[in-house]
């Protein structure tokens, strides 16, 4: 190539690159029509503003869109990474979730996000496979299972395990953290509809919790991959196999084997009892004809991701503001008290004051604060 050839080729890409750059920023500039949007630059889009916030991400999205007049914001990190709608406006989270809910699919960026963790379960697939774990995973909703849930799983797990534990560090006015108690008892639930195993973790002595350890550091680096400044980093680190990415790799191949060990223990029990009466998800994923273990290990991660921390974040606000507030306490309390009689699947249906400050208390703490504060999200059963 001559000396005149790299010089215009040279002045060619310069030129491509400007246009680009002016191009790319003026529509982001004029995508935005909040005034106290956070600046756009060319090639590094918000991210200055994303970092100076990154330790109230939340807080700092709920007042971008609170601050919009359409209640929805959009925000660029670096040129090559998708925008990112965030919304609160429920016109638009009704087009998102019901109008037009096929052109809302989960990204490739996002599923290649969570995919070492996810793999392709529910909340990482799209199309058909998506439909069938979905209607698959509906059954564990409907008011039959439910009701055996409660009835079973979750009456055991309360009279045995919660209310002895609580009931015991009353008596001898000990301390207890009660997240750390509530997410035992949330763990020990959903494994149970999950798998149809009982880890155990709420009991007295609170033992070691290994793979609910290793579930929340696996869930912690894999939304560090969303929230980095640095979208891409995460590739490089893995690409090395350093630090958190070495991490997560060693976390999701220790749950994957845990998981892994119970579908080979359930295969084993449906082979010897096919009328096995087992509400539990796996075995309705097994006895539907799909064994391949990878596909319904990811099933299965995807489910304790559900229900796990939701459930347990969910209860954790809702005895603290309890504690804040002790008229609603008492209203609960006489509530409770009113239905003791009933059985215990009944009881809670009548429970209007309760639900009703429940779900105020989800209102005000968001389990799933980024879903349900702002971004795009799909309907849960729950
Ligand atoms: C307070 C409790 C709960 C809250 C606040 C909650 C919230 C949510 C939210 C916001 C989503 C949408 C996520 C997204 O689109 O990325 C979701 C999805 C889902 N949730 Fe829940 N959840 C709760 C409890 C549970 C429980 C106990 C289970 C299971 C036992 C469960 C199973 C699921 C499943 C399977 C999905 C995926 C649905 C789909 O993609 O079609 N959730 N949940």
């Amino acid at each position: 190539m001559s000396m005149t050839e790299l010089v215009a080729s040279i002045a060619i890409l310069l030129v491509s690159i400007f246009i680009f750059v002016t191009k790319s920023s003026k529509s982001r500039a004029s995508s935005i029509p909040n005034p106290k949007a956070p600046k756009s630059y060319p090639l590094i889009g918000s991210s200055v503003a994303i970092f100076a916030n990154r330790n109230r991400r939340i807080q700092w999205i709920s007042d971008l869109i609170q601050s919009s007049p359409s209640a929805t914001v959009v925000i660029h990190r670096f040129f090559l990474d998708d925008s990112h709608v965030l919304t609160g406006n429920p016109a638009n989270v009704q087009h998102m979730l019901k109008t037009q809910f096929q052109n809302y699919e989960k990204g490739s960026k996002s599923r290649r996000a969570l995919f070492d963790f996810l793999g392709n379960g529910i909340f990482n697939i799209n199309g058909d496979s998506w439909k069938f774990q979905r209607q698959l995973s509906s059954h564990e909703f409907s008011t039959k299972s439910l009701r055996k849930f409660v009835e079973t799983v979750v009456d055991t797990e309360l009279s045995q395990r919660l209310i002895p534990t609580l009931s015991a560090a009353a008596a001898s006015n000990a301390v207890l953290d009660l997240q750390d108690i509530l997410q035992r008892f949330a763990f020990d639930n959903i494994c149970q509809i999950s798998f149809g195993y009982d880890p155990a973790y709420l009991l007295p002595g609170l033992p070691e919790a290994e793979f609910a350890k290793t579930f929340d550091e696996a869930t912690e680096i894999s939304s560090g991959r969303f929230n980095s400044v640095f979208p891409y980093l995460w590739k490089i680190k893995k690409f090395l196999n350093i630090g958190s990415e070495k991490r997560l790799k060693e976390a999701s191949s220790r749950l994957r084997q845990f998981a892994k060990n119970i579908i080979k223990e359930k295969k084993q029990e449906l082979s010897k009892n096919s009328s096995l009466e087992s509400v539990d998800l796996l075995s309705r994923f097994l006895s539907s004809g799909h064994s391949d273990e990878d596909f319904v290990t990811d099933i299965v991660i995807s489910f304790i991701l559900a229900g796990r921390d939701t459930t347990s974040a969910a209860l954790t606000w809702y005895f603290w503001l309890l504690s804040q507030n002790q008229e609603v306490e008492k209203e609960v309390l006489r509530e409770i008290k009113e239905q003791s009689e009933s059985p215990v699947y009944e009881e809670v249906k009548d429970m209007v004051y309760t639900h009703a400050s429940l779900c105020e208390s989800m209102r005000l703490y968001p389990p799933v604060p980024d879903r349900q504060q702002g971004c795009k999200t799909r309907r849960c059963f729950a």
